[in-house]
């Protein structure tokens, strides 16, 4: 049994413990959101920068060299980025990342989260577990997702489609078609696990 000034004593370490973790927690999302907010900056310059030179340009050729001038910083920048979130989400102690853009209810013009879902995925490593979301409407969105690395996906829309028409046998239901639809298509790839779904099953445009 313990004493009262026992238990004062384990309160204010568990307060104590509480307040330390929510502390680390927002100063990953404020260092997130700086980063973010730099970023979108950074991308709304250049895309300003690259209209106007690809405005001023004469031939075929010189359009060729400028997007192939683009490419480059691009990949850099992307490894860039996902070098950053991962430093923030280890810093917080985060046992996982969540790519996400909002749906691209914001900014709809950056970078959408299924092109940066590869990236983020490689900067982690195996050190945090990896989910996704964003345009998951299809079985098929799933698997693609787990094929480029995530561990799960979330619903935003769909979810609030399915709601808004049929109420929650809605969401059931629909959650009950992206399952099925999953299983169909992994039977299409040969695939009898979702572990094994990989890039090999994609192919780029
Ligand atoms: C109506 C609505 C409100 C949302 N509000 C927020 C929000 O306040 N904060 C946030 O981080 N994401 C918000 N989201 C984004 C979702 O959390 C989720 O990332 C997104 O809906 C996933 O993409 P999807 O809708 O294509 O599935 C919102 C989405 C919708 C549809």
């Amino acid at each position: 049994m313990m004493t009262a000034e026992q238990i004062v004593i384990a309160h204010k370490a568990n307060v104590e413990t509480l307040f330390g973790l929510t502390g680390l927690a927002f100063e990953g999302v404020e260092k997130l959101v700086g980063l973010n907010i730099q970023v979108a900056k950074t991308a709304m310059t250049e895309a300003a920068q690259t209209t106007q030179a690809a405005l001023s340009v004469k031939d075929a050729q010189e359009l060729m060299a400028l997007q192939a001038g683009l490419l480059q910083p691009a990949a850099e920048k992307a490894a860039a980025y996902s070098r950053h979130v991962y430093e923030i989400a280890a810093s917080t102690g985060a046992d996982a990342v969540v790519v996400s853009n909002h749906g691209g209810r914001q900014l709809d013009g950056t970078v959408s989260s299924i092109r940066a879902l590869p990236e983020v995925r490689d900067a982690v490593g195996d050190k945090l577990e990896v989910f996704f979301d964003g345009g998951v409407r299809s079985g098929q969105d799933v698997l693609k997702a787990l094929a480029l690395g995530a561990r799960g996906v979330f619903i935003g829309k769909a979810f609030a489609w399915a709601l808004g028409a049929m109420g929650e046998e809605g969401v059931t239901l629909a959650l009950d078609i992206i399952r099925r639809e999953l299983d169909v298509s992994m039977a299409l790839c040969g695939l009898r696990d979702v572990k094994d779904a990989s890039p090999a099953i994609l192919r780029s445009a």
